[in-house]
């Protein structure tokens, strides 16, 4: 009887050496459908795209496709797609939270103002719908439309919890599935999809990406606490500025004693990031990093268990090795 060896997973540089060929061809792709005649939307969308950013999303549908043995032409194609989106959420994101560093540079609301940012991020969504329907794929075009809508949801649903000290755990969940989770789900099962596999792996595929979606959020608001901010290349505390309570203050506003609780309620009725020192105190005092950590931990394992029944190859490497980096990143 053969012995069942340990799922092989990939470090990062493996994984973006793995993935290189096709990447250059998707930031082809990205610059050449970027244009527009008119002067600002170049400028603004410029500004953001030659950034840089992980390109995390395009990768996963690569590796996803790649993983059920597909390459192709219309996978750099999504791959563009589901870029374009994210870079558009980004400029609406960057408003909406007044931000004023993304991806080490200013952001573009900082230089070019809050109506430009707005309007060139829906140059970008109108851009993403164009490319997908040269496709002419009904259901990718399905997914991305439930995708898009649902993540203009996410937004909202935070909005609504803006400077509210009684947002739990399970109202934050909610707001993280929809406004990170369901697009790197798309990415994932549009992959699989494209790689012709059926309905079972494609929602396999799915699972991994909402999984993981989750894990990557969830490392994102503890970077917002605790990251080096020149590596993270967003400013700290961005989201307790805004009254935004994310998993690490959930936790210690829901495990203080009664004062410290009192006095944590209101400094996220405030928004008051000059209390910052006092809201790190107390979620170094409950634990709340640790805390978030091992919350993100958790989806990253059950994004890798998705993957569990695949046939194992190089890409389905990769995609345990991205479960993994969501989570031990440092930007
Ligand atoms: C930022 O996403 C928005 C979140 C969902 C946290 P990324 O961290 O993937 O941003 P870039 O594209 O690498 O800049
Ligand atoms: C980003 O959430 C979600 C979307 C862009 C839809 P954040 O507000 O936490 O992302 P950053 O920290 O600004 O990148
Ligand atoms: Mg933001
Ligand atoms: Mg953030």
């Amino acid at each position: 009887m053969e012995a069942t060896s340990a799922p092989v997973s990939l470090d990062l540089p493996a994984i973006q050496a793995l993935a290189a060929g096709d990447m250059a061809a998707v930031d082809a792709l990205i610059r050449r459908r970027l244009g527009s005649d008119v002067a600002l939307v170049n400028q603004v969308a410029e500004h953001i795209i030659a950034a840089g950013g992980k390109r995390l999303r395009p990768m996963l549908l690569l590796l996803a496709a790649r993983a059920l043995g597909h390459s192709g032409a219309d996978a750099h194609q999504l791959a563009a797609v589901v870029e374009f989106i994210h870079t558009a959420t980004l400029l609406h994101d960057d408003v909406v939270d007044e931000s004023d560093l993304r991806r080490g540079r200013k952001t573009a609301n900082a230089l070019f103002g809050n109506a430009a940012s707005v309007l060139v991020g829906d140059f970008l969504y109108s851009r993403s719908f164009q490319l997908m329907v040269e496709l002419e794929r009904l259901p990718v075009m399905k997914v991305l439309a439930d995708t898009t809508n649902a993540i203009a949801e996410g937004e909202v649903l935070q909005l609504l919890h803006i400077r509210n000290p009684d947002t739990d755990e399970s109202a934050y969940l909610k707001v993280i599935e929809r406004k990170t989770a369901v697009l790197f789900a798309a990415a994932t099962r549009l992959g699989a999809f494209l790689a012709g596999a059926d309905e079972s792996a494609q929602q396999r595929l799915h699972n991994y990406g909402m999984a993981l979606g989750y894990a990557f959020q969830i490392a994102d608001d503890v970077l917002d606490y605790s990251a080096d901010e020149a590596t993270l290349g967003k400013h700290l505390g961005d989201d307790l500025a805004e009254g935004k309570a994310t998993l690490p203050l959930i936790h210690a506003i829901q495990h203080s004693d009664p004062g410290v609780r009192e006095r944590l309620r209101a400094i996220v009725e405030d928004g008051d990031v000059d209390a910052m020192p006092e809201v790190l105190a107390a979620i170094d005092a409950t634990g709340g990093l640790e805390y978030s950590r091992r919350r993100a931990e958790t989806y990253a394992a059950a994004a890798e268990a998705a993957l569990d029944g695949l046939d194992e190859n190089d890409a389905v490497a990769a995609l345990r090795g991205l479960a993994r980096y969501a989570v031990r990143r440092d930007h």
